[in-house]
């Protein structure tokens, strides 16, 4: 049986990208509801029924887990779906965890990008609150970097511009960790680097779902011997053109690239 992988768009195939490395042997169905995307300015209803649909539709192509491969959709609707499915359903939420518990100097900061949704929702907020003790999270929403990756816009120059303005009113050596808190963004890991000096972390959720995923499979006996198939879907349409199908190929290259810095 394949896995199911969800988001609003193109932003979980960085999610299915690292989950690759660790089951490449598994079959997966890729759902971007690109016709409503981006979730990132809807509100909490819209959101919720957009990605309650989607799961609905994906659990009917007989998966054996469900990976919402998008923060902003988890934050809307884990907890709905986990109740309505017997499957294992995989969620993600910005790495604010690991970025404090491996802090190191006291002097410096993390800060957390993710989408509007996702930074006002409390299940982020309750999080923050309970592990930013000495205060040194700062958040910030970069929606145009959904609106990017969407249009396949990976040029340097137009994303690095639009960062280093969204980004001029901060101190960018105070510094240490910088959470990718949004799939989409884990398309600009190289330009965020560039931002900041080498020893900055960034860190996206990715890897960390991944290996929750295996462990979920094996823990259930359920890790597969295929050949890692994917199918993907837009907005409940499976996708079957040619053309379409080789841009889901420029967005594995764009990954390669990243991956081979
Ligand atoms: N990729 C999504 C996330 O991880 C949401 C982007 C959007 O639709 O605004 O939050």
């Amino acid at each position: 049986m394949q896995i199911g992988f969800f988001d609003s768009g193109i932003g979980g195939i960085t999610v299915l990208y690292d989950t690759l490395n660790f089951l490449p042997n598994e079959d997966y169905l890729y759902y971007a509801d690109t016709l409503n995307a981006p979730y990132g300015h809807k509100t909490k209803d819209d959101v919720k029924k957009l990605v309650l649909n989607a799961i609905e539709f994906i659990s009917q192509q007989k998966v054996k887990a469900i990976v919402i491969a998008c923060n902003t959709a988890t934050s809307a609707a884990i907890e709905e779906i986990r109740a309505k499915y017997s499957i294992p359903i995989i969620g993600m939420e910005p790495a604010v965890k690991p970025a404090v518990k491996t802090k190191k100097n006291i002097n410096k900061r993390i800060l957390v990008t993710a989408t509007a949704f996702t930074l006002r929702e409390e299940r982020l907020q309750n999080h923050i609150t309970k592990l930013d003790n000495e205060h040194v999270v700062d958040l910030l929403p970069l929606p145009k970097l959904v609106q990017f990756a969407e249009g396949f816009e990976f040029s340097e120059r137009i994303v690095l511009s639009y960062l280093q303005e969204q980004l001029s009113i901060y101190d960018l050596s105070k510094y240490e960790t910088i959470v990718l808190g949004c799939t989409h963004f884990s398309y600009y890991k190289d330009i965020f680097g560039k931002l900041f000096s080498s020893d900055v972390n960034i860190i996206d959720g990715n890897n960390g779902t991944a290996k929750n995923l295996k462990k979920v499979l094996e823990d259930m006996n359920s890790l597969n011997e295929g050949n890692g198939n994917i199918s993907f879907y837009c907005s409940g349409v499976k996708v079957e053109d040619k053309a379409k199908l080789k841009e889901f190929d420029k967005l594995f290259k764009r990954l390669d690239a990243i991956n081979e810095m």
